[in-house]
């Protein structure tokens, strides 16, 4: 698995990863987050044998926008591994791959911050068995119900 930030020439095979129809409100495709991108939102695709399987972002100013977090976490956003490439463990070592670039690009921040929706078990599941914690928090600025704060060390 190689994680790298996304060029020109991947749009095409982004914008062909969807979610399932039952996890539309738990992240969004390429083709509706990536051209309302922020300065401070770096996105990064995930390519499993030369195969673009995923993507996410990290927001470098997430405490700017998110009341729970704090100037050293950096947001892990929009994590979505493509409908046709799930339960493959991608989304898993996409996390420990993740964090590693994380501690390489951005030595100032302490910590992986995400929401995860109350509704999205296979979401939480995930994070919780791939070293994030629970802060037990709850979050209610999304658009479908209570998320979940959770937070990795890095
Ligand atoms: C959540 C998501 C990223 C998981 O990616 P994935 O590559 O399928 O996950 P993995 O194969 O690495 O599975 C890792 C763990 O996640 C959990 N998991 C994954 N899919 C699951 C499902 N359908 N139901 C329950 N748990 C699930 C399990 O704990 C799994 O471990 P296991 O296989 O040992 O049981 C993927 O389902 C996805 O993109 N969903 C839509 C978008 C989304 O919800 N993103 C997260 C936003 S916060």
């Amino acid at each position: 698995m190689i994680i790298r930030p996304v060029k020109l020439k991947d749009f095409a095979a982004l914008m062909n990863l969807e979610p399932l129809p039952n996890q539309k409100h738990f992240a969004s495709n390429f083709e509706s987050t990536y051209p309302n991108r922020k300065p401070h939102e770096d996105y990064f695709c995930i390519e499993v044998d030369k195969v673009l399987v995923g993507f996410f972002y990290f927001d470098r100013a997430y405490s700017h926008t998110h009341t729970f977090a704090n100037p050293k976490d950096l947001g892990v956003r929009n994590l979505l591994i493509g409908k046709g490439h799930q339960r493959k463990g991608y989304g898993r070592k996409a996390l420990e791959r993740m964090a590693m670039i994380a501690q390489g690009r951005y030595p100032e921040y302490r910590t992986l911050c995400l929401t995860v929706n109350k509704k999205n078990v296979a979401g939480y599941n995930l994070y919780v068995t791939s070293g994030f914690e629970d802060t037990n928090k709850l979050y209610s600025g999304g658009d479908y119900g209570l998320q979940h704060v959770l937070r990795r060390a890095l």
